[in-house]
């Protein structure tokens, strides 16, 4: 089998000029994303150096971000690989047995439904929706879809002219849209060393390059941005400063200012993911408010009224608008604007913000019962969001507790499907209780997790 073996040149030590070439060649797509390295033996051996030498020019090109070692596998290039949590929706809330409290997922009930069948009857009875609903349409959405959308983000708190909006398709699509206008293949995109999943395999697919940000439990650590730029200069910074995915951490207004000066000091672009919504007591200033020109702001229903309809917004900078209305165009033409007169009918009946508002009731009443069965645990949750951080207790393995409650029929995530990067995951579980069937079967879910991770046998187990 033959191998990849590099011309060496230019100056400095050997095994910098092999982290170099192995650096152009991810660069001009020579070795694309996924590719395993040369085994090291064979590779010294080709060039004529010691294994220690390809041992630190593999270190050195990880420590840049352009390979990633795994366990007893070898080395490869980054991307090229889904995240290893990036759910597929494989179990959902009405399948038998299991209880999945692995996504986000709004709680269902009846009154949501109910809007549901009022918006589309709205829709049946309104000529121009139904004509609009059968006819291509600008890339951005109708006017008066990013009105709707507009005045409706304005009153929660998200101030928004209607003319910096383009509709889309929720927000993974956003993250696609921008990070595909914001950054090429091979670029360098960052987010905080845990993040939301769906942006790791996003960077992975366009083969973008991921930057590992620190960050503790007040969110990123801005005051290391400098240094890690410095370092790895990336083009997009992906950030969630108000309900951290999987955190729940939240930005204090002193790291959002200190985060908007970095991005325009060093030109970055900053993805700001307000999918998780939170009432607006919860939140701070937005990022895009905080650095207009340089911040894509990505709003979603998703985790309002519903995750099936597939509809959303984002606030772009003007200098960026054509970019990205050229990517709604390559990747679906427009928002499909039959969902998006859906999303308008529920808005504007009033329906949406009554959804809302029994929704926040029925998640702090899930945040009180989560809190009150895992009490005397290290357990993060704000008011309004869906899901928990529980840091398990010492001599506790994330994924032998997500294995133990799987026999047990419960889905959760471990730390790891978070993880940007090669570094140890923490040994920590989010737990969507957003995502539970009824309260039933919430408390049901609970006390079984509260069983398997105060487990003694369990813990004799991981001591072994
Ligand atoms: C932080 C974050 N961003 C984006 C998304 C994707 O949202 P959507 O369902 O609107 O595509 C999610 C979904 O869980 C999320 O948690």
């Amino acid at each position: 089998m033959t191998i990849w073996v590099p011309t060496l040149s230019g100056e400095g030590p050997r095994y910098r000029q092999l982290a170099t070439a192995i650096g152009r060649a991810i660069e001009s797509r020579e070795l694309g994303p996924g590719t395993r390295l040369p085994p090291q033996r064979r590779l010294a051996h080709a060039l004529g150096v010691t294994v220690g030498t390809i041992t630190r020019a593999y270190g050195e090109a990880e420590r840049q971000g352009w390979v990633e070692a795994r366990v007893g596998s070898g080395t490869y290039v980054r991307g090229g690989r889904e995240s290893p949590g990036f759910s597929h929706v494989s179990v959902t809330r009405e399948n038998d047995g299991w209880i999945d409290l692995s996504l986000a997922m709004p709680p269902g009930d009846a009154e949501r439904d109910a809007g549901l069948r009022r918006a589309l009857a709205g829709i049946q009875a309104d000529p121009t929706a139904l004509a609009h609903a059968l006819d291509y349409q600008p890339e951005g959405g109708l006017d008066a879809h990013r009105n709707i959308y507009a005045r409706w983000m304005t009153e929660l708190g998200l101030p928004v002219d209607a003319d910096e909006l383009i509709i889309d398709q929720g927000g993974m699509n956003g993250i696609f849209i921008a990070l595909c206008t914001l950054a090429g293949p091979g670029r360098r995109v960052a987010a905080e060393r845990l993040t939301y999943p769906g942006l790791i395999s996003v960077a992975g697919q366009l083969g973008q390059r991921l930057v590992a940000l620190d960050h503790d439990a007040d969110g990123l650590a801005v005051d290391t941005l400098a240094a890690r730029h410095d370092q790895q200069p990336f083009d997009v910074l992906y950030v969630m400063p108000e309900h951290q995915n999987p955190t729940t951490a939240r930005l204090d207004e002193a790291r959002r200012a200190a985060l908007a000066a970095f991005a325009r000091e060093r030109e970055v672009w900053i993805v700001e993911d307000g999918v998780q919504h939170l009432p607006a007591a919860e939140r701070g200033t937005p990022l895009y408010r905080l650095a207009p020109e340089r911040t894509v702001y990505l709003f979603s229903v998703s985790k309002i009224l519903s995750g099936g309809l597939r509809s959303g917004a984002m606030r772009v900078p003007a200098a960026i608008r054509e970019r990205v209305s050229a990517a709604v165009r390559n990747i679906s033409w427009m928002p499909p604007p039959l969902i998006a007169s859906v999303v308008g009918h529920w808005i504007a009946s009033g329906d949406a913000d009554r959804v809302r508002t029994r929704q926040f009731d029925e998640l702090a009443a899930r945040a009180a019962m989560t809190r009150a069965a895992l009490s005397g645990f290290d357990l993060r949750l704000r008011a309004g969001g869906f899901y928990a951080w529980l840091e398990l207790p010492p001599g506790q393995r994330a994924a032998r507790v997500v294995e133990r409650l799987a026999a047990e029929r419960i889905k959760v995530n471990a730390a790891e499907a978070f993880c940007v990067g090669s570094e140890a995951a923490p040994q920590a579980i989010r737990i969507c209780f957003s995502a539970a069937r009824d309260r039933a079967a919430l408390a049901d879910a609970l006390a079984r997790i509260r069983g398997v991770v105060a487990s003694p046998e369990l813990q004799a187990w991981q001591t072994i």
